[in-house]
């Protein structure tokens, strides 16, 4: 790599280490308080012992017997010393301890709330396994340099007056020091622009593992029943074979340049020692000079190891900020509006598509972007059941996620009760629509858990209502542990059409206004499916029913729609009762039939609600 870029690295690191300062800038005062009180003592502790060695020592030796007084004197100023050295210890590791992890758990936070704000378009283009390294490693990554960083900058201080009291000593040593750090300093600079651009790959590198490995672990299922075991497992082992050489290669460069800035300082002594002799025979510095700026020169060595631990850090930690940045500035937020859509009294409402056209933004920004929808135009009345009807990938779930809000239209309305849906608030549009998606989502945790969603004003009681709509309420009470039991990770442990009836009687607690159901009950008994459709058009205890848009197949279930939307690539093709499209529109009874003769081949083979989790798992991954 260029040294143009390294160099970039190095000012980009201090910029983003000048963002940390900013946000905990007393947590920071206090860490490098505590680390320049330690420097400031490391100086004192070699005059100290430079003084003892000239003043006790040597007269000592000279005369054969010990100053009582100045030995206890200077014990006392070395006692000293090192409390305060203590103290600054202290101060330092806590500081930059409180400092590090503070930050660590702010971008944290800020990241994943980022990842619920941002429109579902933008998590179709980024992989889980990312998302997951950038709230994970990439955050550490950005304030790793954080726990050097008081040290260094207290290591900063104390050099400028470890050459300040070398000057005021003797300009010959003086000219040592003058010597001697800048060559540390800078064989430190130098030390990080090479670990600048291997450091960045490993720490791509980690991202990459970590991708591979949540995409097999969520794809268990396909891994194994297609035999696909040793390829993931080879995939894997070249990205974790790339980090390892990437890793050793850092290595590599640390035994090289470890050792020179060890020896460095101690070369640094040595010159002092010869330099030193040749002034204290011309008599221009005492015993006890020379010692104290020999004995500086060797405890100085640690300390300055500290600028070149922040400096080593930074391309990690400019690798590891790009990357959450990149969260953090994302765009596309989809904004809520101020209208709030609640009557008084629960009535069901009503959705209207005007000439709606849509298109998914394309995975790469040069490419472009195919229309999806085009001159949608429908309406769903208040109470009204509507279903949509259509082959794979004319839109239907597409269509579903606009009614929702999961995404707006790119020209025409969406409108619930004539209002615009980008104009309602957040509450409002969660309140009044709920969506049942086509692969059912289920929380580790209770039934009961996965049907509340921690939503106030449902309790036990209207659980057990919406379980029995969703026609739920047998098998939950079949469970060992009814409404407490657990449901295992992604609702392991039910069947595929358990899971559609628990998140449908999730769907229901809400008591939404607009239920909008894609494909939602396809795993369940088809007797069921158009039982839950009816109980839901009527309401067992007499109360107003939702309106619905329905996204079906089965001639059952269609046929008890008000209405029926036809739709072909994007566009409403007809619209009629079922009877009407069977007569009148070749393709949709194509469509029906065809779908009916693919169910009844497949019930031969198993029937519905006895598909055990393995199966049904492997269903929703047919998409139809
Ligand atoms: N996230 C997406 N990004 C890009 N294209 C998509 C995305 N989801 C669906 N599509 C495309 O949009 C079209 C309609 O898809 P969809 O609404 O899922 O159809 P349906 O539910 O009727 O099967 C298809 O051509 C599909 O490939
Ligand atoms: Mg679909």
């Amino acid at each position: 790599m260029a040294s143009g870029t390294s160099r970039d690295v190095v000012g980009r690191g201090l910029r983003v280490l000048g963002r940390a300062i900013r946000e905990q800038p007393r947590i920071f005062a206090v860490a490098v308080t505590g680390s320049v009180l330690f420097g400031l003592m490391v100086i004192a502790s070699a005059y100290v012992v430079g003084g003892v060695v000239g003043k006790v020592v040597v007269p000592a030796v000279a005369r054969g017997s010990v100053a009582d007084g100045a030995l206890a004197l200077a014990a006392a100023a070395l006692f000293g010393i090192s409390v305060l050295r203590v103290v600054g210890i202290f101060g330092r590791r806590l500081g930059a301890g409180y400092m590090q992890y503070r930050l660590q758990a702010t971008y944290r936070r800020r990241v994943t709330r980022r990842y619920l704000d941002l429109p579902l378009a933008w998590h179709h283009r980024n992989a889980t396994g990312t998302l997951l390294s950038n709230a994970n490693s990439d955050v550490e990554a950005a304030w790793y340099p954080i726990a050097p960083l008081p040290f260094a900058v207290g290591t900063l201080v104390m050099l400028v007056g470890a050459v300040v009291s070398l000057f005021l000593t003797d300009w010959a040593l003086a000219l040592v020091g003058l010597a001697v750090f800048p060559a540390l300093f800078a064989l430190n600079v130098v030390y990080s622009r090479r670990m600048a651009p291997r450091q960045a790959r490993a720490q791509r590198l980690r991202a990459e593992v970590s991708g591979i490995a949540h995409e097999s672990f969520d794809g268990a299922l396909v891994v194994k029943t297609m035999g696909r075991e040793a390829q993931e497992t080879a995939r894997f082992a070249a990205r974790a074979g790339d980090l390892r050489d990437a890793l050793i290669s850092v290595g590599r460069l640390r035994g090289v340049f470890d050792p020179m800035l060890e020896t460095l300082p101690s070369l640094g002594t040595l010159a002092v020692l010869v330099v030193g002799a040749i002034r204290l025979r011309q008599g221009a510095i005492t015993v006890t000079e020379l010692v104290s700026v020999a004995f500086l020169f060797t405890v100085l060595a640690f300390p300055v190891r500290a600028i070149g631990w922040v400096l080593a850090e930074l391309p990690r930690s400019v690798a590891g900020w790009d990357r959450v940045r990149r969260v953090l500035d994302a765009t596309g937020e989809m904004p809520y509006g101020e209208v709030a859509l609640d009557p008084a009294t629960p009535a069901p409402a009503t959705l209207a598509f005007h000439d709606v056209h849509f298109g998914y933004e394309p995975a790469e920004a040069h490419l472009p972007g195919a229309q999806v929808l085009g001159e949608v135009t429908f309406t769903v009345p208040a109470g009204k059941t509507v279903a949509l009807v259509g082959p794979t990938g004319a839109g239907k779930s597409t269509i579903a996620s606009l009614a929702v809000r999961l995404v707006d239209p790119d020209s025409g309305t969406v409108t619930l009760d004539g209002v615009d849906v980008r104009e309602l608030t957040a509450a409002s549009l969660a309140s009044t629509v709920a969506l049942v998606a086509q692969v059912p989502f289920v929380f580790d945790d209770t039934v009961r858990a996965n049907i509340t969603l921690d939503r106030p004003g449902i309790g036990d009681e209207e659980v057990w209502a919406a379980l029995r709509l969703a026609e739920a309420d047998g098998f939950v009470a079949a469970l060992p542990e009814g409404l407490d039991t657990m449901v295992g990770e992604r609702g392991t442990s039910l069947s595929g059409g358990q899971r559609q009836r628990l998140t449908l009687a999730r769907a229901l607690a809400g008591r939404p206004r607009l239920l909008v159901l894609d494909d939602a009950t396809s795993a369940v008994d088809p007797r069921v499916e158009a039982a839950i459709l009816a109980g839901l058009r009527a309401p067992a205890d007499g109360g107003a029913p939702a309106s619905i848009l329905v996204v079906a197949y089965r001639r059952a279930t269609i046929a008890l729609a008000d209405e029926v939307i036809y739709v072909e690539h994007g566009r409403v093709v007809a619209r009629g009762t079922h009877t009407d499209l069977l007569a009148t529109v070749p393709g949709y009874a194509d469509l029906v039939t065809a779908y009916e003769q693919a169910e009844q081949e497949r019930e031969q083979t198993r029937t519905y609600d006895e598909v055990t989790p393995l199966t049904s798992g492997l269903e929703v991954e047919v998409d139809r």
